[in-house]
């Protein structure tokens, strides 16, 4: 079977990771990334061998004076692939899909972008199915993935009757904590439910949630505080059961010194993880609590990574090269290394 041929639009915080994870699937070829920049992060990628391409016809000379080599422009890389996986700031890939619609290439959008504007928003494995074959999908952001996970697991397990949660999101994203972000304090957003909540609603109409949000003085990852009704009494051990059975969570414990955000990110550095990303959502096994027909739990979600296989999953749903979404979830987690457990 011939390789998925993939473009990635826009090398940030989330595009050089896909195209990482591209990268080291067997059924996929990075074609080539594209973007206006000409500083680091695009001379790594060249240096990297990905064939760079300017995405507007204004950044070409200065990514030539900056002394990357260009592949080609946004519109070659286009007619070269099967699959662009958009990863521009919030609005313009919204702008780029009908440029895909009519190279007839199929599109992978993210959170940033309005669900109005595909249609349809993914979690592998909530939804893959209803993507098969589809022009475009948007991955969802970082918490909304988070949530499905999570909550869809409850829910699976037929334990889920309704959630109200916090959450504790990271200021800035590190490679910008230089010129924006906030110090030395605690800004909750201005309305409830915060954006999280009826965005898992995309995905899962059917779940009952609520979602309060603040922002905090920190630059990796959020925190997350559940507490859920359950539809019955249950024992700390059926629920702890409902996300084993789930994919892409994996518990941490206090009791083996994972006390805090920054033991879990200088755990995935330890395990030699690429960046020292978590793809997956870390969920504190040995603080969750189970009380009659109520559950209280907290997880750690790191922002930059947790979405980066749902993206994977989306590109063979759109080609339909795979169509059992277990089947791709496997793959993917096998590629990437995935794990349900990050220590023994
Ligand atoms: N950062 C996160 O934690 C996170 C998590 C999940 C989802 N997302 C979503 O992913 C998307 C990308 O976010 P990010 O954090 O990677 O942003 P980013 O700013 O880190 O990266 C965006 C990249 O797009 C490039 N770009 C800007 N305009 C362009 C254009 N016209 N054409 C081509 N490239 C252009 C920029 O130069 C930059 O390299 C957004 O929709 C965001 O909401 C972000």
């Amino acid at each position: 079977m011939s390789k998925i041929k993939v473009g990635v639009n826009g090398y940030g915080v989330i595009g050089k990771r896909v195209a990482d994870a591209i990268r080291a699937q067997s059924d996929m070829e990075l074609v080539g990334i594209s973007d206006i920049i000409s500083d680091y992060r695009l001379k790594t990628a060249a240096m990297l061998g990905i064939p760079v391409h300017s995405s507007l016809a204004a950044a070409e000379g200065e990514m030539k004076n900056a002394g990357i080599p260009i592949a080609g422009t946004f519109d070659k890389l286009i007619s070269e692939v099967d699959v662009m996986v958009d990863c521009t700031p919030k609005g313009i890939a919204a702008k780029n899909l009908e440029k895909y619609k009519t190279a007839g290439v199929k599109a992978v959008l993210q959170g940033g972008e309005k669900h109005s504007v595909t249609g349809h928003s993914f979690v592998a494995q909530a939804n893959y199915s209803s993507a098969l074959n589809r022009d475009a999908t948007r991955v969802v952001s970082c918490n909304t993935t988070s949530i499905i996970r999570t909550l869809g697991a409850l829910h699976d397990a037929s334990l889920l009757k309704k959630a109200r949660g916090v959450l504790i999101r990271r200021a800035t994203d590190p490679w910008e904590s230089d010129h924006s972000g906030v110090m030395n304090t605690v800004v909750p957003e201005s309305h409830i439910p915060s954006h999280q909540g009826p965005d898992a609603q995309t995905v899962r109409p059917e779940l009952d949630l609520v979602t309060i949000a603040a922002k905090a003085a920190h630059t990796q990852c959020h925190n997350h505080y559940w507490v859920i009704e359950l539809t019955r009494p249950a024992s700390r051990e059926e629920v702890l059961d409902a996300f084993r059975a789930a994919p892409r969570i994996a518990f941490i414990r206090m009791s083996d010194g994972i006390v805090a955000l920054n033991s879990t990110i200088d755990l995935m550095q330890d395990l030699g993880r690429p960046r020292g990303d978590m793809w997956e959502v870390a969920l504190w096994e040995d603080v969750l609590a189970v009380n009659g027909n109520e559950a209280y739990y907290t997880y750690q979600v790191d922002n930059q990574a947790i979405a980066i296989p749902e993206n994977i999953d989306a590109i063979r749903a759109l080609t339909g090269t795979v169509k059992d979404g277990r089947e791709s979830i496997r793959m993917t987690d096998e590629a990437m290394g995935i794990k349900r457990c990050f220590l023994y």
